[in-house]
Parts: structure tokens; C-alpha cells; sequence
């Protein structure tokens, strides 16, 4: 008879050689239980994705009492849906006034490529600037603003006019110009291991594309719902995008993501030709009655003013002669090891030993610390113990 091993190998499409192979049998709060009901502490939720812990109460009640109204029942937008709506106006309640207006899509990477698309609409140019290192999803249009030429080699040709830069490099900014539609950039890089733009490259950034009329589009996939102390990432730095876009935190461990913009520029999908972004799941009714649960969970609880005091107690906890330093704001954090070699081992044994950690996708000197926004001090002490603890092994 063939092991669940095997049959998840034969018939589940493999991206990665060597998946972790963890069984899952349930997982609430900040803990998953295996198939053999071993606990592990998570410090990864989902790459980000479980703000409020897994299983909240508050996120399922939500969906329950969905599930027993409506799911799906038609295609973006066409139908007036409450959860659609509800959630749209407490974003546009929770953000600067030009950003009003939300398109909800099925994830980040779909996100990215609205943005691109709207971008162009805006501006009738289409060049779009982007940054090496970032990471923006995988599909083809975010694949061609991906700062990472191993990942995007096989899949050429890509969309043309795209142009890398360098983050927070303010000279390579010069290539800004009225011949560009959109720069996209990461308030904090994901995928290089939670690189922070600079705030005085966020400021030069901004006057250029101020000075050309060039959109920002903002990928705050990653830092948006709290997760830096903030509700969202660029509220850490003086500039406001044109083109905000958010999913993983943001349904609370449910597939959605959004690019919002004003209602002007919105407006722009509306006509000639109409219908300019379409989606038949983009916005499903659980998966916003799930975002608005986890906003409104993380408002009410005021979450995000904890954020702070964790990452500083974080970084308190993890000194260890083996780790060099810890990069990154608020709950993500990138723990950089002396020794490169020994991220995979770490991870291994904190694994064994209970604790959930990851990697980056651009960065394998870091490992990822992204827990669920609602870890308590006690979970975060329990956590950088095992790691320490096993740092002692290597
Ligand atoms: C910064 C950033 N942008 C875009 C994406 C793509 O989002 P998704 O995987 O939901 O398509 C991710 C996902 O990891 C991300 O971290």
C-alpha cells in the first residue's frame, strides 16, 4: 500500500526538492499539530499569511455564518455582496483619502498584475521600474518585475519595457523619467531576507516620480495588516503610494489580495474598454468576510502597538555567537547565521525540537521569523529558547 509520502509525490505537483514533509493534522492559535499530534510553535503562519493565529474564532464565526448565507454567486462586481462592500469601505476608512477605492482579487501576485495594468491605463506609458531583489508573485507580468534573473531565466520572453534598478541605491533612481508608467517597490524587501527601504530613498523616490507623473505602486503583500507595527508598511515612512497592494495577512490564512487606488483612477477599468480587470472568484464573499474578521480583530484589539514590543524583545532573546545580526521591522524578522551553510540544519532541528522556522526565497543566510501577529511574550521566549538551544549543536 503506498504512504501518504508517496501519494502526495506522485500526484501533487513538486515546485521544491526537499518539501519538509510535515503532516498536518490541525493547527490553532500560534501552534500546529502533526499526524501524530506532536505540537511545533509556529514562527513562520503561513509565510506571513495567518495574522491572527490559525483557527481564530473570531475568522470562523465569520465564515460559518457566511457559509450559511452565500458563497460564490457571480463575477467581480457585478453583483452588490456585503462582504465585498464592507470590507472595501473599512479599508478606505483605514487609509490616506487617495486611497478610497479597492479591487479585490484571488491573491498578491494578481494584485500585482491589476496594478501594472492600471498603472498603464493612468499614465497611456509602459515602462515599469523595478527593484533588484524583490519579489512580486510569480505569474508572468510579476515574474518581469522580479528582481532575480535564476527564477525568471526559463520563462523569456517576459513583458517588455521592464527596467531593474537598485534598491536604496538614490543615483540609480535617475533612470526614473516621463517615459515610465509605474515604479513597484517593497516598503521591506520579502524575498532578500526583509531589506528596509530607507527613508531617505523612499523621499527621492517619491520627488521623481512626483516629477514625471509616475505611479507608485507599492507591494505591501508581506508588511500590510500590522505586521510592522503599522496597519500598513508605508505608514513607517513619509510617502504615500499611488497604487497599494495587499493579500497574504490580509485574509487572515483566506485567499484574497487587493490593489486600491482613488476612485479617479479606479475609474479607469471602468470604460474603454470596460471591464478592464476581470475576475470570477477575485473578492469571494468567505474570503472577505475573513479579511474584514481579521481587520477588525486587529483594530479592535489594537495589535499592531504590541508589534513593536515583540520585535524588540526578538531581538533581546536571540544573542548567540553564531548569529551575526537580525534584520527586518516589527514581526518580520530575518535571523542572519556566520555560518550560511547551517540555515537548513537550524531549521531541521528546530523542527524536531518543535518550533516552526523558514527560509527566503532570495537569501539563504537568513531564516525567517514571521509569527502570528497575536504570539503571546511567552510563546516568543518558548521559541527563541528552542533556537537557541539548537544553535548549540551546530
Ligand atoms: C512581497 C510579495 N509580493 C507578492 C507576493 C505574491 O503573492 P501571492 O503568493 O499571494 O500570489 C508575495 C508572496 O510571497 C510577496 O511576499
Amino acid at each position: 500500500m503506498s504512504s501518504v509520502v508517496d501519494i502526495y509525490k506522485k500526484y501533487q505537483a513538486q515546485t521544491f526538492p526537499y518539501p519538509s514533509l510535515l503532516k498536518i493534522k490541525k493547527a490553532i492559535g500560534c501552534y500546529i499539530f502533526d499526524t501524530n499530534n506532536k505540537k511545533y510553535l509556529d514562527f513562520v503562519a503561513g509565510v506571513s499569511a495567518n495574522s491572527i493565529g490559525h483557527s481564530n474564532k473570531y475568522i470562523t464565526d465569520a465564515v460559518k455564518d457566511q457559509l450559511d448565507k452565500y458563497t460564490h454567486v457571480m463575477v467581480y462586481g457585478e453583483y452588490i455582496q456585503k462582504p465585498q462592500y464592507e470590507l472595501a469601505k473599512l479599508l478606505s476608512e483605514n487609509l490616506p483619502k487617495s486611497l478610497s477605492t479597492s479591487y479585490f482579487t484571488n491573491s498578491g501576485t494578481e494584485a500585482i498584475e491589476g496594478a501594472m495594468k492600471l498603472a498603464k491605463r493612468i499614465s497611456g506609458r509602459s515602462e515599469i521600474i523595478y527593484f533588484k531583489g524583490s519579489y512580486h508573485g510569480s505569474t508572468q507580468g510579476a515574474l518581469s518585475v522580479m528582481g532575480n534573473e535564476y527564477y525568471k531565466s526559463k520563462y523569456r520572453p517576459l513583458l517588455p519595457n521592464c527596467k531593474q534598478i537598485i534598491f536604496n541605491d538614490i543615483k540609480s533612481l535617475e533612470n526614473i523619467t516621463k517615459k515610465t508608467a509605474a515604479v513597484i517597490v517593497e516598503t521591506i524587501q520579502g524575498g532578500s531576507g526583509f531589506k528596509i527601504a530607507n527613508e531617505d530613498f523612499l523621499i527621492e523616490l517619491n520627488k521623481k516620480c512626483k516629477q514625471f507623473n509616475v505611479q507608485i505602486i507599492m507591494d505591501e503583500i508581506q508588511t500590510c495588516y500590522g505586521r510592522t507595527g503599522k496597519l500598513f508598511g508605508f505608514e513607517n515612512s513619509p510617502i504615500v503610494p499611488d497604487i497599494l497592494c495587499i493579500a497574504k495577512g490580509m485574509g487572515g490564512g483566506f485567499p484574497i489580495g487587493a490593489f486600491i487606488s482613488s476612485w479617479e483612477n479606479m475609474n479607469k477599468l471602468t470604460f474603454a474598454p470596460k471591464l478592464g480587470h476581470i475576475t470570477t472568484f477575485g473578492g469571494h464573499p468567505i474570503s472577505c468576510v475573513a479579511s474584514l474578521a481579521t481587520l477588525k480583530f486587529i483594530i479592535k484589539n489594537k495589535l499592531y502597538e504590541e508589534i513593536n514590543e515583540k520585535e524588540i524583545l526578538f531581538k533581546k532573546l536571540l544573542v548567540h555567537k553564531k548569529i551575526k545580526k537580525i534584520r527586518g521591522k516589527g514581526l518580520m524578522l530575518a535571523l542572519d547565521l556566520f555560518d550560511n551553510k547551517s540555515t537548513n540544519k537550524i531549521v531541521e532541528l528546530c523542527m524536531d525540537d518543535g518550533l516552526l522556522l523558514f527560509f527566503f526565497l532570495f537569501n539563504n543566510s537568513s531564516i525567517r521569523i514571521t509569527p502570528p501577529l497575536t504570539i503571546s511574550k511567552e510563546e516568543i521566549k518558548k521559541g527563541c529558547e528552542i533556537i537557541l538551544r539548537n544553535l548549540d549543536k551546530i
